[in-house]
């Protein structure tokens, strides 16, 4: 039976990549502080299905400050899912918790790491490496320039997985996730906050004019695309996960408005800093390399969203 160790095993996609290897007969290590950047009770709500699972065990800890020896040890493959997300959140003051969680904390854990020789080393990287790409699709040898400082220390983190590869033979593997949706998405992200005004009866607020586009990738994708990065991914190599759907914030609203059957009602607000204007990605590496063929359209996947969204609120 193999082992893995996943962090941010509590989050949104760590939950599901947890559930995906037990299915399949994994022996699964959890790991979740619980930061307070979003309600700790939906990351509990994340992880209630999995706490009858005999092979799935968590320790609530912060990769910052624990000794990670202990966690390391005997692990087949490791995902390194834990991370302080967020685009717009991360000017001012708040940069420090990036920089000790998605910095520090990840060459920490590539440091223990190489006391275990992993099969492989999963990284959790973002789009926002991209910043406001220069063509599209972007491919993985675009230039990376971020425009957040959330992007920053994605893409620093990145940079380190691929000097531990380089350096010490630590087989990484990059994923950039391309704006993930779907059942348990963070309360902070867009489609979340769009279904939680519906049903509240509030307007949705729009940043900038709504037709900034982005690669709307499902869950279920994103975790296959995982699954997949842990068996086959090309030590040292980086890979877009995005799920094709690409879309305007405004068609997206518009697909809410028919799956909820709620009117929208749109409030226009200034666009954000750090929010890039268009995402895309090149699918042709993950679809190679690692066989990815990402299979949720964004109809498909909202309808699902707004089905467990209506079980979180209770309407
Ligand atoms: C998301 C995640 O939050 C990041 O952690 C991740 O790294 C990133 O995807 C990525 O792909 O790299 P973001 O694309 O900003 O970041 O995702 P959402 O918060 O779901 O926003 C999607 C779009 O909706 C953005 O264009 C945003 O401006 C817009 N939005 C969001 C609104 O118009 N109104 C809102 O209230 C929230």
């Amino acid at each position: 039976m193999k082992t893995a160790l996943v962090t941010g095993a509590a989050g949104f996609i760590g939950s599901h990549l947890s559930e995906r290897l037990i299915a399949d007969g994994w022996r699964v290590r959890g790991v979740d502080c619980f930061t307070d950047y979003y309600d700790t009770t939906l990351k509990e709500r994340n992880v209630r299905g999995l706490a009858s699972e005999s092979r799935f065990s968590l320790d609530r800890l912060d990769l910052r400050t624990a000794d990670l020896g202990a966690l390391v040890s005997g692990v087949d493959v490791i995902w390194h899912l834990a991370a302080q997300a967020g685009v717009r959140a991360s000017w001012g003051a708040e940069f420090e918790t990036y920089t000790t969680i998605n910095i520090q904390a990840t060459q920490k854990l590539l440091e223990a790491a190489l006391e275990t020789n992993p099969t492989r080393f999963v990284y959790a990287s973002s789009s926002s490496v991209y910043g406001e790409a220069p063509e599209f699709p972007a491919a993985e040898d675009s230039p990376t320039n971020p425009i957040s400082p959330y992007g920053v220390t994605k893409l620093a983190g990145e940079h380190l997985a691929r000097l531990y590869e380089k350096s010490y033979g630590l087989p990484t593997v990059s994923l950039r996730y391309f704006t993930v949706y779907g059942p348990r998405q963070r309360p902070d992200m867009g489609f979340h906050r769009f279904y939680r005004a519906i049903y509240g009866g509030e307007p949705v607020t729009v940043y900038g004019d709504g037709r900034q586009t982005r690669d709307f990738t499902f869950i279920a994708d994103v975790t296959e695309a995982n699954y997949l990065a842990g068996m086959q991914g090309r030590p040292g190599a980086v890979y877009n996960v995005n799920g094709g759907s690409r879309a305007s914030v405004l068609e997206v609203l518009d697909i809410m408005e028919s799956v909820s059957g709620r009117e929208v009602i749109r409030e226009f607000l200034p666009k954000q800093k750090g929010d890039p204007l268009h995402t895309g990605g090149d699918p042709a590496k993950a679809r190679e390399e690692l066989g990815f063929v990402p299979k949720v359209p964004l109809s498909e996947g909202l309808a699902a969203m707004n089905g467990w969204m209506k079980e979180l609120l209770e309407v």
